[in-house]
C-alpha cells in the first residue's frame, strides 16, 4: 500500500476488465484511489488503509456461485460510502439481504440501455437526469437484482433492469447495474462525482500535491545514501531522475547507455538536457563499439534482443559499480505495471508486469528500488513532467525501444545501415513535425529493409536499400492502427528521403494493424 497521505478511496477488484477506467475517472477528479484485488482486502486491510470510501468493481463472476468473489464484512461497517458496480451491486445486494437473480437469456442485457428517473430525490443522481429525464447508460449484465435489499430505495430504472440505481441513502450505500465509467455512459463521470462529493473528497489530488509528497518520500527512503538511475531518454525514465533530482540533488546520478543504436542526435540531446541544462551527475556510457561488435552477424530477432540485453545489464552494473555508496536503484515504473490484476483460477496469485530494461538489476546487485512513478498512469507522468518543469518537446516524444534501431533493421546490423536509417528517420519525423501532425501519432519511424532494390536517379542506375515508414495510432501500444497519412504527404516524405539520404532508393508505406503485425519490425 502506499504512502500517500490524501484521503484515499479504495476500489475492491472483482475481475472488471474496466476497472482501470473507474480510476481514471476517480484521479479525473483529483481523488486519490487505488485498485486492489479482492483476494488482498481483508479486515486488517482495509483497518490499515482507512479509506474515506469503497467502490466495488463489476466482474465476470456470478454472485450465485457458491465461493463467488465477495468483499470482506468489515467494509459495511466501516461508516464509509460504497458503490457497487454491476458484479459490486449485486454482492452489494445480497450481502445486506436482497435478492439476485440467475440470468436467463430473457432477462440478460448487454449493451445501451435508457435509464429513467423514478424521482426519488438523491444527492447520488443530482445534475444527472436534469438533461433530458432519461440517460444513456451501459449494460452488461447476465444474472439481475431480483430485490432490493432493506433500507434502498430505487432512483433509477431501465427496461431490463428495474433496480438500475438504488441507494441506501441513511448509510451512503450506492448501487448501479451499469458501468458509469465506459465512454458508453457519456455522463457517467457525474455519477462519480456525485459520490465522491457525497464522501466528502476535497478533490486535492493535483500534481502539484504530488510532487511535494514524492519529494518528501524520496528523501525519507533514501536518507542520505546515493541513487543510481539508467537513464534511455524516454519520458518515464526521464521525470523520475528530474523528480529524484529535485528531491536529493547529487546524491543521485544516472547512467545513460549509449548502445549505438539510438537516433540521430538522441545521445546528445539526453547529456545536454540532462548535464548540461539540469546539473544532474551523469555518466554517458559509450558502449556503441561494444554493442555493434556483438551484433555482427547476427540477424535472428531473439538473438539480436537478448544480446542487446544481456549487455545492457553488465554494462550497467560496471558504471554503477563505479558510484560508491549506491544503495538505491531508480525505476520509472508506472502503475498499469504494478496493479495486480485478479485471478480467478490461481486463488490469490498476481502477474506483475517487471520493468524493461533493468529487470533483474537490482538483486543482482543488491540494490533497494525507489519507484516515484508507481502511483501514476501514463498522462499523469506528463503531467508531472510538466509541472517539473520539462520541456514539452521531450514530454510528448513518442516511445522508443529498449534495444533501439536493432529491431528496425530486420536482418543483420550494420554501421552503414544504421547511418542510413538515421537519416531517412530525421527527415520522415521532420515532415510529420512540419505538418503538425506528430502529437496525432503515437509512434512514428522509418524501417530499413534487408534488401537493395534497382533504381535511377538523373541519368545513372541506382542499387540502393528500401525503406518501410511506419506510423501507428493506438492508445497503450497493446493494439493500433495504422496512420492514415495523405497521398501527398507520403509522395512528398518519399521524394524528400530518396533526395536527402543517399543510400536509400525506394520507400514503402506500412499499412498493417496490430493485430496482426506489431508496431516494431522485430
Ligand atoms: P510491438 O512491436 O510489440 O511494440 O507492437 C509495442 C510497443 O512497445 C515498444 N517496444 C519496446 N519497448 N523495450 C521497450 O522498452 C522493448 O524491448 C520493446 N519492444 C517493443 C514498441 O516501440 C511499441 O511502442
Amino acid at each position: 500500500m502506499s504512502q500517500i497521505s490524501h484521503d484515499r478511496l479504495l476500489i475492491i477488484d472483482f475481475g472488471s476488465q474496466v476497472t482501470q477506467l473507474i480510476a481514471r475517472r476517480l484521479r479525473e477528479l483529483n481523488v486519490y484511489c487505488e485498485i486492489h484485488p479482492y483476494q488482498k482486502v481483508t479486515d486488517a486491510f482495509l483497518r490499515e488503509m482507512a479509506p474515506r470510501a469503497i467502490i466495488f468493481s463489476g466482474g465476470p463472476d456470478s454472485v450465485m456461485r457458491e465461493g463467488s468473489p465477495r468483499p470482506p464484512r468489515a467494509a459495511y461497517d466501516l461508516g464509509v460510502p460504497i458503490l457497487g458496480i454491476c458484479y459490486g451491486q449485486q454482492v452489494m445486494m445480497q450481502d445486506l439481504g436482497g435478492k439476485v437473480e440467475a440470468g436467463e437469456h430473457a432477462t440478460a442485457e448487454f449493451g445501451r440501455a435508457y435509464v429513467t428517473p423514478t424521482g426519488v430525490a438523491s444527492g447520488f443522481v443530482e445534475g444527472w437526469f436534469d438533461a433530458g429525464a432519461r440517460e444513456q447508460v451501459w449494460m452488461s449484465h447476465g444474472d439481475h437484482v431480483s430485490e432490493i435489499a432493506p433500507g434502498f430505495e430505487v432512483l433509477g430504472t431501465s427496461p431490463g433492469a428495474p433496480f438500475a440505481i438504488t441507494a441506501d441513502q441513511a448509510r451512503r450505500f450506492y448501487a448501479v447495474q451499469f458501468h458509469p465509467e465506459v465512454h458508453h455512459t457519456p455522463n457517467g463521470a457525474r455519477l462519480y462525482e456525485n459520490f465522491v462529493r457525497l464522501a466528502g473528497f476535497k478533490g486535492d489530488w493535483t500534481m502539484g500535491a504530488y510532487r511535494e509528497e514524492a519529494i518528501a518520500k524520496i528523501r525519507a527512503q533514501v536518507g542520505d545514501k546515493r541513487v543510481i538511475c539508467g537513464l534511455s531518454g524516454g519520458v518515464d525514465s526521464s521525470v523520475a531522475a528530474v523528480l529524484i533530482h529535485e528531491a536529493i540533488g547529487d546524491q543521485l546520478t544516472c547512467v545513460f547507455v549509449d548502445h549505438g543504436l539510438l537516433r540521430q542526435g538522441e545521445a546528445e540531446e539526453v547529456v545536454a538536457m540532462f548535464r548540461d541544462n539540469y546539473n544532474i551527475p551523469l555518466i554517458h556510457a559509450d558502449e556503441a563499439d561494444l554493442f555493434l561488435g556483438e551484433l555482427e552477424g547476427v540477424s535472428d530477432p531473439e538473438i539480436k534482443r537478448k544480446t542487446i540485453g544481456r549487455l545492457f545489464i553488465d554494462v550497467f552494473q560496471k558504471y554503477a559499480g563505479q558510484i560508491e555508496g549506491a544503495e538505491f536503484l531508480a525505476q520509472g515504473t508506472l502503475y498499469p505495471d504494478v496493479i495486480e490484476s485478479v485471478s480467478f483460477s490461481g486463488g490469490p496469485s498476481v502477474t506483475i508486469k517487471s520493468h524493461h530494461n533493468v529487470g533483474g538489476l537490482p538483486e543482482k546487485m543488491g540494490l533497494k528500488l525507489v519507484e516515484p512513478l508507481r502511483e501514476l498512469f501514463k498522462d499523469e507522468v506528463r503531467a508531472l513532467g510538466r509541472e517539473l518543469g520539462l520541456p514539452q518537446s521531450f514530454i510528448g516524444r513518442h516511445p522508443f525501444p529498449g534495444p533501439g534501431l536493432a529491431i528496425r533493421c530486420p536482418g543483420e546490423i550494420t554501421r552503414e545501415k544504421l547511418e542510413i536509417l538515421r537519416k531517412a528517420d530525421a527527415v520522415y519525423i521532420d515532415q510529420i513535425r512540419k505538418h503538425g501532425l506528430y502529437d496525432e501519432i503515437w509512434q512514428a519511424f522509418v524501417a530499413i529493409l534487408p534488401v537493395r532494390t534497382v533504381g535511377v536517379m538523373g541519368d545513372g542506375r541506382t542499387y540502393d536499400f528500401a525503406c518501410a515508414l511506419r506510423a501507428v495510432t493506438s492508445v497503450d501500444g497493446m493494439t493500433a492502427d495504422y496512420y492514415p497519412f495523405t497521398h501527398d504527404f507520403l509522395g512528398e516524405t518519399a521524394t524528400r528521403i530518396i533526395n536527402e539520404v543517399k543510400g536509400i532508393n525506394r520507400v514503402t508505406y506500412d499499412i498493417t494493424s496490430k493485430p496482426p503485425g506489431t508496431i516494431e519490425w522485430e
